[in-house]
């Protein structure tokens, strides 16, 4: 039913799996519509009590938005871009009366660590990497991780993460509170189903309530959301955007100049 996802459901919980491997599980249009229909399923199915977001293989959750698809959409093709991934898929998650866990199995960059911070809470395998890498390409996050990653882990850490692009282990992104806990990649699932089992246990009005509750007291200026989508589609308008991005592709170190 689903091209670029698995799903299962185990009492009650819904276990969506991000199925392209091959490409680190990169958001490629069909991934971001894919996971747009199910979470339209996931709001109204009452079978459906909790989500566990993971990704397929043992080297990633997601590896960013794909950037196979970056070229030549232009500065108003990007902001759409990012437009569309906020309502299909990660303001969905955000809001999800249900509870919606990420258990991040490998790399979870750029589009892949927003995913991750858009759900409710995040647990990791010991060999889970984090990062905001867009800089890289000549971008910014298009997909809320100015704000998220901000809201998340501080304005201080957030600012050296987006600007100098590094990547952070398991250990450091529990340290940080980007993730609750770390468990050995086999455990994870495992952990996950426990921990959504033991909050469908609760009352699902309350813990609805609960997730509305504490979105409104982390959000962040609305405008933020706005902006970075404007900003977002203004690099896609840069030279050194078109330059990182065929930098990736062709397999070496981009070299920018700031036009
Ligand atoms: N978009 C499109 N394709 C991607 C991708 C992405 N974000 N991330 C990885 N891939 C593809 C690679 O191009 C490669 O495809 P190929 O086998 O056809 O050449 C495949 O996935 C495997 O990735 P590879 O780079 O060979 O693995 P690696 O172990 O050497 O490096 C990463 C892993 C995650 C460090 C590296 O893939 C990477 O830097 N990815 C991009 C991360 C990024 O910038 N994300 C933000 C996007 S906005």
């Amino acid at each position: 039913m689903y091209s670029t996802l698995l799903t299962a459901l185990e009492n009650g919980t819904l276990i969506i799996t991000i199925n392209r491997p091959d490409k680190l599980n990169a958001l490629n249009k069909d991934v971001i519509e894919d996971l747009g229909k199910i979470l339209e399923d996931v709001y109204t199915n009452n079978e459906i009590k909790g989500v566990i977001l993971t990704g397929a293989g043992e080297k990633a959750f997601v590896a960013g938005a794909d950037i196979t698809e970056f070229g030549g959409i232009g500065a108003v093709g990007g902001a759409e871009l990012a437009q569309k991934g906020a309502d299909l898929v990660f303001n969905k998650i955000e809001k999800c009366p249900k509870p919606v866990l990420a258990a991040v199995n490998g790399f979870a960059l750029g589009g892949g660590c927003e995913l991750a911070m858009a759900c409710h809470f995040r647990i990791a395998s010991e060999n889970a990497k984090f990062g905001q890498p867009e800089v890289n390409l000549g971008l910014i996050p298009g997909y809320g991780g100015t704000q998220r990653l901000t809201q998340l882990i501080g304005k201080g850490k957030a600012m050296e993460l987006l600007m100098t692009a590094d990547m952070i282990g398991a250990a450091e992104a529990k340290d940080l509170g980007l993730v609750n806990h770390v468990y050995p990649l086999a455990e994870l699932l495992v952990k996950a189903k426990e921990v959504l089992a033991k909050i469908q246990s609760k009352a699902p009005i309350a813990i609805s309530h609960i997730i509305t509750c504490v979105n409104e007291a982390a959000a962040a200026e609305k405008n933020g959301f706005i902006n970075e989508i404007k900003y977002f589609g203004a690099c896609f308008a840069t030279e050194d955007m078109v330059e990182g991005t065929t930098a990736f592709l062709e397999k070496r170190k981009a070299i920018f100049k700031g036009k």
